[in-house]
């Protein structure tokens, strides 16, 4: 396979109306699971961890994002900063899973190397004078990115990034009039998927096209005439009020679940932010492999002691994931089956996944 032919039968500059979606090897083929994690979670934000995991002195939490490992340490004033979580020494991952940088150190389980909480190489085990040419001040964690916004902390591998609070502007107002910090986190789940993370995003951003056709008790509390997408640099929001009908599904009525509106937050190239009525969740779609995805959802909530309002929203959202998971799998069949051709874009409702690709294809070219 030629991957620029492969990317080149895309093309983005021309109107939506005349484009054609990208072809099945973008969805299907190991390479591009490979040109993913090299021109896309290499270089992009990703929020790994919620604020209050990290609140004490001197913890951290680590990770993997697309197989690039992950640390975030927090000094002894709380501040935080992330790295690759891998050890200079052999290349171990210095830490696993959260804990406590005892002494204010991360010690790789290995060989016992450690760095402080800046990253720095403070200490190394049995060196002695043979150790010849070596200059401990060039051999500290490589740093990543990180800045705080809303519930999470972001990191973006790329150190240089350019950053990411500064170009939200529009859907940081609009979540700002939604109270969205005021929500207080309940819980989380993950979701193992077999599609590829794109087929995933794709069917996010399609404009509310799928819901009368996979969502019933989704497409009975909004009112589909008014749903809209607007576009911006390198997010998309959805948005759709409540229906006016007098409709009810799990006990909650259509006024009570989706309150001033639904908004549907996509931030290139994984992240979901929903919010509606009271609630908000997240799905972070992370790629396994080209044929299978994980999504990791948190719920929150204004009053966290509703318990019946709070059990009644969550099996609403389980079923329509369950009904989203049905499609995405049985897309990925259609991928990978040899006989896709690339189809076109309703351009009046499906812009926000004409732009998904088009970020794609501007990030497979740099
Ligand atoms: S790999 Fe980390 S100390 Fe050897
Ligand atoms: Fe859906």
């Amino acid at each position: 396979m030629n991957l620029n032919n492969e990317i080149n039968q895309f093309n983005p500059n021309t109107l939506v109306g005349k484009a054609s979606m990208p072809p099945a090897s973008w969805y299907s083929a190991q390479a591009f699971y490979e040109l993913d994690k090299k021109t896309i979670f290499n270089k992009t934000w990703q929020p790994v961890v919620r604020i209050s995991e990290l609140a004490q002195p001197e913890t951290y939490k680590s990770g993997c994002i697309s197989g690039i490992p992950w640390v975030i340490a927090s000094n002894k004033n709380g501040e935080l900063k992330a790295f690759h979580n891998v050890c200079r020494h052999k290349g171990r991952e210095v830490v696993t899973g959260q804990g406590t940088a005892k002494d204010g150190m991360l010690t790789c389980g290995y060989h016992g190397w450690q760095y402080g909480t800046e990253g720095d190489l403070k200490r190394i085990p049995r060196q002695d004078k043979s150790l010849l040419d070596f200059d401990k001040s060039t051999m500290g964690l490589k740093p990543m990115a990180l800045e705080v916004w809303g519930h999470w902390v972001f990191i973006n591998p790329d150190s240089s990034a350019k950053p990411l609070v500064g170009s939200l502007s529009t859907l940081n107002e609009q979540l700002e009039a939604r109270n969205w910090t005021k929500l207080k986190y309940h819980s989380n789940k993950t979701w193992n998927i077999g599609c590829n993370w794109k087929v995933y995003v794709d069917n996010y951003l399609d404009g509310g096209y799928h819901i009368p056709h996979m969502h019933p008790s989704l497409n009975d509390q909004l009112d589909m005439s008014s749903y809209r997408t607007e576009i911006f640099e390198n997010y998309s929001i959805q948005s759709s009020p409540p229906t006016k009908k007098d409709n009810s599904v799990q006990g909650l009525s259509a006024q009570a679940r989706i309150g001033d509106g639904s908004i549907y937050a996509w931030m290139f190239p994984n992240f979901m932010i929903n919010v509606y009525g009271d609630c908000l969740d997240i799905n972070l779609v992370q790629p396994i492999d080209e044929n299978n995805c994980r999504v990791y959802y948190e719920f929150y909530f204004l009053n966290t002691d509703d318990n019946g309002f709070i059990e009644s929203s969550i099996r609403q959202s389980d079923i329509t994931q369950q009904e989203d998971i049905e499609i995405c799998e049985s897309v990925q069949v259609g991928m990978k089956s040899g006989h896709y051709s690339p189809g076109r874009y309703l351009p009046n409702i499906e812009q926000g996944e004409f732009h998904f690709h088009k970020l794609l294809f501007n990030n497979y070219h740099q």
